[in-house]
């Protein structure tokens, strides 16, 4: 009997550590994220408010790539990669482009987690790890369809990765994580010593 596979999900990876000038970059996203932990008043007290363990400057600022260099030339590294997942999805865009519609950095405390959730209103959205300390949480992403697994037979401990409901990533420094905005994933607790420091982004199409 043929068995087919359907309804494609896919999580795309990549290390951009080989990237010209990336440990450079890399330094500059740490101190610009650090300081902004520090000075982004209005970011600090949305977090306090909302119980968000460290920063995120999700909800306060929405210009990251105009602020400083290191962030446009993320977004430079990360357009055309974009571009090829949309082609590699083959999506027909006709005349819409896809741009960049956020992108926010995350200074998670240890013991810092962040509960399940999607990307609204964006196409793909994604991360980069900038610091990973020893023991920093993973990013755990959950099959779409789990809702509609009332009845389904638990798996096997051993069982494929395609299988597999939950799948997690323990991001290194440099990696890029990117995957369609309606992915649902969580980051569990930060278990490291230090903070976990990651930029995310949403793009959409125009
Ligand atoms: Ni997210």
């Amino acid at each position: 009997m043929a068995s087919h596979q359907f309804f494609a999900t896919d999580i795309h990876q990549e290390s951009l550590t080989s990237t010209h000038g990336w440990l450079e970059l890399n330094d500059d996203l740490e101190a610009f994220a650090l300081s902004l932990a520090e000075e982004d008043t209005a970011g600090i007290r949305w977090c306090e408010k909302n119980g968000y363990d460290g920063y995120t400057s999700y909800s306060s600022l929405d210009d990251l790539t105009r602020r400083a260099s290191c962030f446009e030339e993320l977004h430079q590294l990360l357009q055309p990669r974009i571009v090829r997942i949309a082609l590699l999805h083959q999506w027909e865009l006709r005349s819409s482009k896809i741009v960049l519609d956020n992108m926010w950095v995350n200074v998670l405390e240890p013991g810092g987690a962040h509960t399940g959730h999607v990307h609204p209103h964006c196409i793909l959205s994604g991360t980069y790890y900038v610091s990973t300390p020893p023991d920093c949480s993973a990013i755990r992403f959950e099959d779409p369809r789990l809702q509609m697994m009332m009845a389904a037979p638990a798996l096997r401990q051993d069982c494929d990765p395609e299988r597999r409901r939950f799948v997690s990533f323990e991001p290194a420094a440099g990696d890029l994580l990117v995957w369609e905005s309606w992915l649902r994933h969580e980051v569990p607790t930060n278990r490291a010593r230090d903070v976990r420091i990651s930029i995310s982004f949403n793009f959409r199409l125009d």
